[in-house]
């Protein structure tokens, strides 16, 4: 087992108000991390921590740290992080342009010059990779805005692979979609998890049950369990993980 990301003491304060505290947590390169817990336990602003995504916000204050390859992320260059490490949020938020387009904008956006040959590979290996090709391959050049739901968000998983990330972060990427779009986008999660190594924030119980090697569960800024998931769902250790994977938290 390799760990591609040592999180050490780390805690995280808005406006000085402490939301995550003191969090020890190890990911396993090509495994799937799922994170559960209610509303405002942290998980959202636990992923924004991975990729340095709360630099900017003078309200922010971390401390501890994450290391990726043994190496901290805050002392690495931004641009090379976010390249590294791609963020996928709930709403599938297509642009208004083509599929191929779409796939092809990260890479732009980058500054990655690729000849026309080399975007054609990269649009079709981050469709596959995706488990979209086969779907939209004879419609590349039409709106993403016309395709469904499903499809739009496994779209926005295929412009993140376009950059060529090691890691990938979910943040509840199934909660806008419906049950047969949500399994679609677990299998194409469990495909990924060859290349990458994923953490995906879920705030549905069964999903992490389904796709994840292990699972966390973080309440109110704390992280009470984590485990390999079969063994947390089957025997959690805490009474909090146990009420709420039964159902009964609250
Ligand atoms: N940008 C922000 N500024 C101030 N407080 C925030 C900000 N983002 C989140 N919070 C607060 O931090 C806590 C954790 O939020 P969050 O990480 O979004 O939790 P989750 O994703 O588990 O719902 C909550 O109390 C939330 O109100
Ligand atoms: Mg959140």
């Amino acid at each position: 087992m390799v760990d591609k990301i040592k999180v050490k003491n780390l805690s995280c304060y808005y406006n000085k108000k402490c939301v995550l505290e003191s969090l020890d947590i190890n990911i396993e390169q090509n495994k799937i991390l799922s994170i559960m817990g209610p509303a405002n336990s942290g998980k959202t602003t636990f992923l924004r921590t991975l990729n340095r995504m709360n630099d900017f916000n003078v309200n922010y204050l971390r401390k501890g740290e994450v290391y990726l390859d043994g190496y901290s992320i805050f002392c690495m260059n931004m641009e090379n992080l976010r390249k590294r490490v791609g963020m996928l949020f709930a709403m599938p938020i297509p642009l208004p342009m083509s599929i191929y387009e779409n796939i092809i904008y990260a890479p732009k956006c980058l500054n990655i010059i690729l000849s026309k040959s080399e975007q054609n590979i990269i649009v079709e290996q981050a469709l596959r990779d995706a488990s979209l090709w086969d779907e939209v391959k004879d419609r590349l050049n039409s709106s993403a805005m016309k395709i469904s739901g499903g499809q739009q968000q496994r779209l926005c998983i295929a412009r993140i692979l376009a950059v060529n990330p090691e890691i990938i972060l979910f943040d509840e990427p199934c909660s806008g979609l419906d049950p047969i779009s949500t399994a679609k986008v677990e299998e194409s999660m469990i495909e990924l998890k060859r290349k990458y190594t994923i953490v995906l924030v879920t705030n549905n119980v069964k999903q992490a049950s389904r796709v994840s090697d292990k699972t966390a569960f973080f309440l109110m800024g704390k992280l009470v369990e984590i485990n390999k998931t079969d063994e947390l769902f089957v025997s959690p250790k805490k009474k909090q993980t146990e009420d709420y994977i039964t159902g009964r938290f609250g």
